[in-house]
């Protein structure tokens, strides 16, 4: 017997699946590409119709890759007029490991990062997600509205699990992309700059924004309680290691914006180079070198290629002389800020607890929306 009420359900399902599966393929990602270019145009014109949220997991201390990949794009983001939410991820924390560690730093230390490098708390609300009850219960109607062959297709829950190397997959981990739908959902976001390993996530966040809509319905007939929220691409981190690996707090190979000049200067000396003394910009064949002359690119603001031809014969230690004069005279303003901004711990705790109260606020409205929605008031 063939239960006809369940047959499209779970013809869309698979359907849902295969599109998150494949939000990652080169067609999809050149729909995405597309689709940020025609964001960022809109937004020049009118950033009105915008609300953003974007957020990190507070794992470590935030580098110059996080800086050139992310955080000069939201404080960008910001001053063009868009509402911005920024989120500090905690409970994703311990989605793939066994202890929070020092989080309480860790949080205090990003905030102070967020504020150094420009995001203003009087027009971005910066909060906390465990801080949030509403935002969380929002994961229990999210949940209903998957289902678990969605969640174990999801590449980048797939990736994150292969890279804790045989750890027990936990119920957190397979769900948090539930959870980021809550984070992007609660306040409404339907801009999410992102890189494109959390494409997966948004088509997630989309699929449960429609889906509840088709199940639970409105409770304004002319508009779905969640809109449909995008990704606006970004480069993620162009940037490697000193080492040219991948940049990763364990390695020591990051230049993280906390450190001192000097930090800074004998962290660049480590850096790889190679054996040919005359300096290119070639990053098939001399990738260690190119991500050096990138880097000093974005500081100085110049082309890589011509960083390299003005170096040229003056080698790895000419590279790496100029590399270190510009990063820190880059970044000193921010550093002069974040010193200030360390000085007054009371400050930033402070704008914790006003960013949380804000994203309460919020939440508390969008919950008391889903409960009438599913007629849950009693
Ligand atoms: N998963 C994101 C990361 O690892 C952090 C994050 C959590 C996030 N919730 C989000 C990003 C919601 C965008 C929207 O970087």
């Amino acid at each position: 017997m063939t239960d006809r009420a369940t047959e499209p359900d779970a013809t869309e399902a698979t359907e849902a699946a295969d599109a998150l599966a494949a939000s990652t393929s080169e067609a999809s990602l050149h729909r995405s590409e597309e689709r940020s270019r025609a964001i960022e145009a809109q937004i020049a014109t009118d950033p009105s119709g915008f609300r953003m949220l974007t957020g990190d997991r507070p794992t470590g201390h935030l580098h110059i890759g996080h800086y050139f990949g992310s955080l000069a794009n939201r404080v960008r983001l910001q001053d063009a007029g868009v509402e911005t939410f920024v989120l500090i991820a905690d409970y994703q924390v311990i989605a793939d490991r066994d202890g929070v560690g020092e989080i309480g730093e860790r949080v205090r230390s990003l905030v102070t990062d967020y504020l150094a490098a420009g995001i203003d708390p009087e027009r971005t609300t910066i909060f906390a997600h465990s801080a949030i009850p509403a935002l969380n219960q929002l994961m229990l109607p999210f949940l209903s509205l998957v289902t678990d062959s969605e969640l174990y297709r999801n590449p980048t829950v797939k990736a994150e699990h292969e890279a804790t190397g045989g750890r027990p997959m936990s119920g957190l981990l397979l769900t948090y992309p539930v959870h980021q739908a809550a984070d992007i959902l609660f306040c409404k976001a339907n801009l999410v700059p992102v890189g494109k390993d959390q494409l997966p996530h948004l088509e997630q966040t989309r699929v449960v924004a429609r889906r509840f809509d088709e199940r639970y319905g409105r409770v304004h007939a002319d508009r779905p309680v969640f809109p449909q929220a995008e990704a606006l691409l970004s480069s993620g981190s162009l940037i490697l290691g000193m080492d040219g690996t991948k940049m990763s707090k364990s390695k020591g190979n990051t230049i993280e914006l906390r450190m001192t000049a000097d930090q800074t200067a004998k962290l660049i000396k480590r850096a790889v180079t190679d054996s040919d003394r005359h300096i290119t910009f070639d990053p098939v064949n001399r990738p260690e070198v190119a991500n050096l002359l990138t880097l000093a690119g974005l500081c100085a603001q110049r082309d890589p290629a011509a960083i390299a031809e003005e170096i040229g014969d003056g080698g790895g230690g000419g590279l790496k002389k100029y590399l270190t004069e510009v990063l820190n005279e880059t970044f000193a303003p921010l550093r002069a800020r974040r010193a200030e901004l360390e000085a007054d711990p009371g400050h930033i705790v402070r704008i914790i607890r006003e960013g949380n109260e804000r994203a309460n606020a919020v939440a508390e409205a969008t919950l008391a929306e889903v409960r009438e929605a599913m007629g849950m008031v009693y």
